[in-house]
């Protein structure tokens, strides 16, 4: 790609590419002035939108384009290249985006349009009232969607956390380790909800939702009515039931004021102990270690994460955090806790000023069940993510829904809650959108992230592409030949392609 300067044709034209250097579903980056660019075709088309995603600046370059969108190589957002909007989180932000035409041979990318446009969905029918249950992924992403639709009625978003929505992957990765700042926590700032007159109420715990009359009851006793509803309580961390779980220095990890008291007592510590060796627990181990703390992880399991990733990935992934310095105690569990160590079931004791538990957790879902929702371990929805009462879905965490790969599924997954966010959001103004988004999740152990596509509870096969030691591999995990999902280390494209042909499966 080059920048051509000082063309015949009109002083908006900036930058010209040789049509033919690009085929079909190929892009090409370059610079418009200041700005990043890619120019990437579809078909007999050409587009021109911004080069870096929006999530946490993915280079769109390295990623895969699908149709008339391009997908992120990180975590596997996705752009329309006709409008730079942000279809599918994690990214929420738009593209800039550029016209373009043709000529002579030429694609020339021409001035900057001003903002994305935006496609309305709603009409003089549309219900006026919102009430969106959860201020996490799915809530926060589904308001989000309301007002992107030009939704123009009342949006109440109710949360019993003190905070605003935050970016809570962050808070077991970036964040904890202390190499994020505090402004890169929030999905948004403060001007962002009276701006798009979203009525967050933080501290605020819904009591009851009574779907014949559709008004929700706060704690206080007061009642908000509602059109739709959107449910999404998420889940929350288990506590064990071990003597000194509740001493200041032990603590759990879901929200951002649970972050921040162990970033406080990080400060004062030197030895950490890490019960559970699956996805959070690895990650708090990661980030103390980069605090210079001790770390020991104790957990009942032969191999970390070899549930979900299988043995293989399992022994990588253990002998990752044994190269930085942490000490595994595997196939035991902690007995006790006091204010100076763990006591271990096979009798050993671990010194340790602070104590994270990350042993999984459990989906909110007292008050769908007190609401009379169809519950099947989560709350039951169809592929639109509406539950068994009309006008009220559900979402994220909590939510159980039928998976067309797999069938009925509940994961915990930031971007399928995100996503099923969204999609809830465009079902509650009247569209008929299914869920069909293939589930995906990513994990970051020092720099080595895992990326996931697919969903496998079990498999017969495992078949590993490349070499994981090397971190440099794709792991397909196969039942009766069919690929159910795949992980990948440093083999971006490949995990976008796989999961593009997980969703020709479905079309
Ligand atoms: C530290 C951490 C790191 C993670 N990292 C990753 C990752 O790398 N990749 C990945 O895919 N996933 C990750 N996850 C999982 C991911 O964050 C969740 O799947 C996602 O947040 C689920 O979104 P949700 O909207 O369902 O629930 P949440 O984000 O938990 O939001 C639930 C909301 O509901 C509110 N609420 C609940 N009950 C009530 C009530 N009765 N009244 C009012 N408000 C209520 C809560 O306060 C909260 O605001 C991580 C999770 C944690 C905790
Ligand atoms: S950086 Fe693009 S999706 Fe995360």
């Amino acid at each position: 790609m080059s920048e051509t300067q000082g063309e015949p044709s009109g002083p908006d034209l900036t930058l010209g590419v040789a049509a033919d250097s690009l085929a079909d579903g190929q892009m090409l980056a370059g610079h418009v002035g200041d700005d990043a660019v890619l120019v990437a075709r579809h078909g007999s088309e050409y587009f021109a939108i911004g080069a870096t995603c929006t999530h946490y600046g993915g280079p769109l370059a390295e990623g895969l384009i699908v149709g008339d969108t391009v997908r992120c190589p990180w975590h596997h957002a996705c752009f329309s290249l006709r409008t730079g909007e942000a279809l599918r989180a994690p990214a929420l932000n738009p593209l800039g985006c550029w016209p373009t035409e043709l000529r002579d041979g030429n694609v020339f990318v021409r001035a900057k349009r001003s903002a994305a446009r935006v496609v309305a969905m709603t009409s003089p029918a549309s219900p006026r009232n919102m009430v969106v249950v959860g201020g996490g992924a799915a809530g926060f992403a589904a308001a989000e969607m309301l007002r992107r639709r030009a939704f123009d009625g009342s949006i109440v978003m109710l949360s019993d956390d003190a905070a605003p929505p935050v970016d809570r992957p962050n808070l077991s990765k970036d964040y904890l380790a202390g190499n994020a700042p505090e402004e890169w926590v929030p999905l948004r700032d403060e001007h962002f909800y009276s701006d798009q007159r979203i009525d967050l109420r933080l501290n605020t715990t819904v009591a009851g939702i009574d779907a014949a009359a559709r008004t929700v009851s706060l704690g206080d006793g007061s009642n908000i009515p509602f059109d739709r509803l959107l449910l999404a309580t998420g889940a929350e961390a288990i506590r064990l039931p071990l003597p000194g779980m509740d001493l200041p220095h032990v603590h759990t990890l879901r929200t951002l004021a649970d972050c921040s008291a162990i970033i406080a007592q990080a400060g004062r510590s030197k030895r950490a102990v890490v019960m559970g060796a699956s996805f959070i627990g690895l990650e708090v181990a990661a980030s103390l270690r980069a605090r210079g703390i001790d770390v020991h992880v104790v957990a009942p399991d032969k191999q970390p994460m070899a549930r979900v990733l299988g043995p293989a990935m399992g022994a990588f992934v253990r002998g990752l955090h044994e190269e930085h310095g942490v000490v595994f105690h595997l196939e035991d569990s902690a007995v006790a806790i006091d204010a100076r160590q763990v006591t271990l079931k096979s009798g050993g004791t671990i010194a340790a000023d602070l104590v994270v538990a990350g042993v999984g957790v459990r989906p909110r879902l007292a008050l769908a069940e007190k609401a009379g929702l169809a519950i099947d371990r989560g709350v039951r929805v169809n592929e639109y993510l509406e539950s068994s009462a009309p006008g009220i879905y559900a979402a994220g965490d909590i939510a159980r829904w039928p998976d067309r790969r797999s069938g009925a599924i509940r994961v915990e997954h930031w971007v399928v809650a995100q996503r099923q966010g969204q999609t809830a959001a465009l079902n509650m103004l009247g569209g008929r959108e299914k869920f069909d988004a293939v589930p995906f999740f990513w994990s970051q152990h020092y720099d080595v992230p895992i990326n996931y596509v697919g969903h496998a509870e079990s498999w017969d096969e495992i078949v590993v592409d490349g070499d994981i030691e090397s971190r440099d591999c794709v792991v397909r995990y196969k039942q009766k030949g069919r690929v159910l999902a795949v992980a990948s280390i440093y083999r971006d494209s490949d995990s976008l392609m796989e999961e593009a042909a997980m969703e020709r499966e479905l079309a």
